[in-house]
């Protein structure tokens, strides 16, 4: 099953009122119906609510479909929906916030598992730093909060916005709700700088969480799923008087724009943090090794249980700011940092089926229909199998016992089977070799683990999943097209392709036929597609959902190709590709498979018409470069030979961060070679081709400047 089964059927979500007849006289194809129904129903009420301040419905009748949704779930455990509004994470997407742009980006954090994982880190450093064996190189160790990240501006000394993360550069404007957290210091003591951007987490402790709960329960309110997702529910909300009467608390952990230098290392900043008023984690520590680190993970470990409020690891930072700066960022997260994850909570249940799923690309996915079972506070009904050599290596038979697992937000995990407790009459899984959607063959390529529908976008389940993610929050994020309206228009026949979308206007007539739009609903609709008809560069490639590139590579792509027309003349099928894969591979983080990848998402007819036909619906704004005054931003510069002050790689991120293109072989378009001792051929060419060659100080001086 690749999509929901039909969600609504006939049922209007406006107008639906819960059942009548008591569940234990019911069977499992009418709860199944009026579970649809009401998961239809709520999550309409929920957007008129959240998102449009408008509902149509009162509190006591919204509450009464919750409750006969909760009572129809207890009743038939089993037939609890993936869209359930009993296990939806979080609030709606607010629609209400503001936006912030963040004056510095709220990174994410890179993980490690195992103490391997942390040596590596920790070298990587060391090399990027070209530090010695007997360099000093001390780290933090603290608690990584489970709540939410924001950032918290400070002018003068008075907080005059919070923000929550969001993608990272935008974030949504809270101030108005943070005003209600005691926790969060409205002012800052002592002289802070004139401009201070504290950064940190807002959570909820254990307690609250279950005080919290009981009251919404008695109120028949909705019920959180886990502190940190009541955390964010309490924070998301339109009126900051509810905010106000939640209990939250905030750790502050890091900074973000500062017009001074609190101290130059991390662990003073944390103590000039806490002298101007924040909560610091009292387990917050420097160590000068990894064996120090690894001993404070298993410290923080054995106090977990005991902490009032949840954590999911360990967050190691490099201790001194200067080491920081050098590091920068790779992607979307901090080479300096590292969140040392605990190890993954497990729970026993039933394994009721294995469903394929149909991908984006292809990809046939096995997944486990288990037996709701909640584990490390949240309720799992399905798992991921990974792959049919998954299914055989671990002998999973639907009809088992099976042994799950979760760990953060990380898809559930089937890690085995209880073989004792296995009927006598199961069988092998028998994985299909064509595709349960489209019937076309499902080949699996040599030395590849995963079977592939070969269809591509003519078989409909790849072609819906493709379209949801164009429309998704990371992709075009439609305001009012979502995969369920995704659904319904690839039905109805509206949307075949992206450009589609951007058609949509000429259907007004038909779209005010279909239950639940109304004059308004369709004019919202219709503005917000309007409204991405500009789009940024890197979101548009990031949704036409080519196989690996996620936004990191589309960023890159984008800042290397500049424009959709060079994209597609580079990959073109008239093209040189041989060469232009030599460049795709020339960009860090490019590799062979993933140049592999985007060639041939360009090659297919199918797809380049649809890039072509969507294209011309667009207007495509060009990537923000990092720094577009500097003396290298757009220049194309390729390093060789041995750099005496600086690695390699720092000496490539440098020349990134000041907007340049760093490339991995000379030839005529690049504009500088910088030759470190013992430069080579790459020397010779650049000579030949009359490429301004520098030495390692004329380009230090060049960038200085
Ligand atoms: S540092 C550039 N420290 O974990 C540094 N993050 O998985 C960015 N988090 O978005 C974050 N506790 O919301 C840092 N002690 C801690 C943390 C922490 C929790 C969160 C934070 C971040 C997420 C990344």
């Amino acid at each position: 099953m690749a999509h929901q089964q039909d969600d609504n059927g006939a049922v209007d979500p406006a107008t639906l009122r819960p059942g009548t007849l008591p569940p234990e006289q019911m069977d499992e194809t009418a709860a199944t119906a009026e579970l649809a129904g009401l998961a239809a129903s709520i999550a309409f009420h929920d957007l008129r609510y959240h998102g449009e301040d408008d509902p149509v419905i009162s509190d006591a009748d919204y509450d009464a479909l919750v409750a006969r949704n909760r009572a129809l779930e207890a009743a038939f455990p089993a037939l609890v929906r993936e869209d359930s509004p009993s296990l939806r994470v979080g609030a709606p997407a607010a629609v209400g916030f503001g936006k912030v742009r963040h004056a510095r980006p709220m990174l994410s954090l890179n993980n490690g598992f195992t103490d391997e994982d942390i040596e590596d880190f920790a070298a990587r450093i060391r090399r990027f730093l070209s530090l010695g064996e007997d360099d000093e190189l001390a780290f933090t160790a603290e608690p990584k909060i489970d709540g939410l990240s924001l950032s918290l501006r400070y002018e003068g000394g008075r907080l005059v916005q919070a923000a929550t993360r969001g993608d990272g550069a935008e974030g949504e404007d809270v101030t108005a709700n943070i005003r209600m957290v005691d926790a969060v210091p409205q002012s800052l003591a002592g002289s802070p700088p004139l401009v201070l951007e504290v950064r940190g987490e807002l959570y909820m402790d254990k307690a609250d969480f279950q005080a919290l709960n009981a009251s919404q329960e008695a109120g028949g309110a909705k019920i959180f799923a886990n502190p940190r997702n009541a955390a964010a529910g309490s924070l998301r909300q339109k009126d900051p008087a509810v905010t106000a009467s939640r209990r939250l608390q905030f750790f502050a952990y890091s900074l973000g724009e500062a017009s001074a230098p609190l101290a130059e290392t991390h662990m003073q900043s944390l103590g000039a943090l806490g002298e101007m008023g924040f909560s610091i984690n009292p387990m917050s520590d420097r160590r000068a090794d990894i064996a120090g680190l690894l001993e404070h993970y298993l410290a923080i470990g054995a106090a977990r249980p005991d902490l009032g409020y949840d954590i999911d690891g360990v967050v190691y930072k490099v201790d001194r700011h200067d080491y920081q700066e050098r590091l920068g960022q790779v992607a979307r997260a901090p080479r300096w940092a590292l969140a040392h994850k605990f190890p993954a909570e497990q729970a026993e249940t039933l394994l009721n089926a294995i469903d394929i799923q149909v991908g984006r690309t292809g990809a046939l996915t096995p997944v486990a229909r288990l037996q709701p079972v909640t584990v490390g506070g949240v309720v799992v009904s399905n798992a991921t199998l990974h792959n049919e050599d998954e299914i055989r290596r671990k002998d999973i038979r639907v009809g088992d016992r099976v042994v799950i697992q979760r760990a953060g937000d990380v898809i559930p995990q089937v890690v085995r089977v209880i073989t004792e407790a296995r009927p006598a009459d199961s069988a092998e899984f028998a994985f299909p070799d064509s595709c349960p959607e489209c019937g076309a063959p499902a080949i699996r390529p040599e030395g590849e683990a995963v079977r592939r529908c070969t269809n591509s976008l003519e078989c409909p389940a790849q072609r819906l999943e493709w379209l949801k993610h164009f429309v998704s929050r990371n992709a075009f994020d439609i305001e009012g097209l979502g995969a369920r309206q995704i659904d319904q228009f690839v039905e109805l026949g509206w949307i075949e392709r992206p450009a589609d979308i951007f058609r949509l206007g000429e259907r007004r007539d038909a779209l005010a036929e279909l239950d639940g739009y109304g004059e308004v609903s369709i004019s919202n609709l219709l503005a917000a597609i309007e409204a991405r008809r500009e789009i940024a560069f890197e979101r548009m490639i990031f949704a036409l959902g080519i196989r690996q590139v996620g936004q990191a590579t589309a960023r890159l792509l984008a800042l290397h190709f500049d424009s959709p027309g060079a994209m597609m003349a580079a990959l073109a099928p008239d093209a040189d590709i041989e060469a232009t894969i030599a460049e795709l591979i020339a960009i860090d983080q490019v590799g062979d498979s993933m140049a592999a990848d985007l060639v041939g998402f360009f090659a297919n007819e199918t797809n380049r018409s649809a890039v072509e036909d969507l294209l011309a619906q667009l207007s495509v704004i060009p990537p923000e470069r990092p720094s577009e005054d500097s003396p290298v931003s757009g220049k194309t510069i390729v390093f060789t030979g041995t750099l005496s002050g600086m690695s390699r790689a720092e000496a490539k991120a440098r020349a990134e961060g000041l907007g340049a293109k760093v490339s991995g072989s000379v030839s005529a378009k690049t504009d500088y070679l910088v030759a470190g001792a013992d430069a080579g051929s790459k020397a010779r060419k650049a000579a030949e081709l009359g490429v301004t060659v520098l030495a390692e100080e004329e380009w230090l001086a060049l960038i200085s400047d």
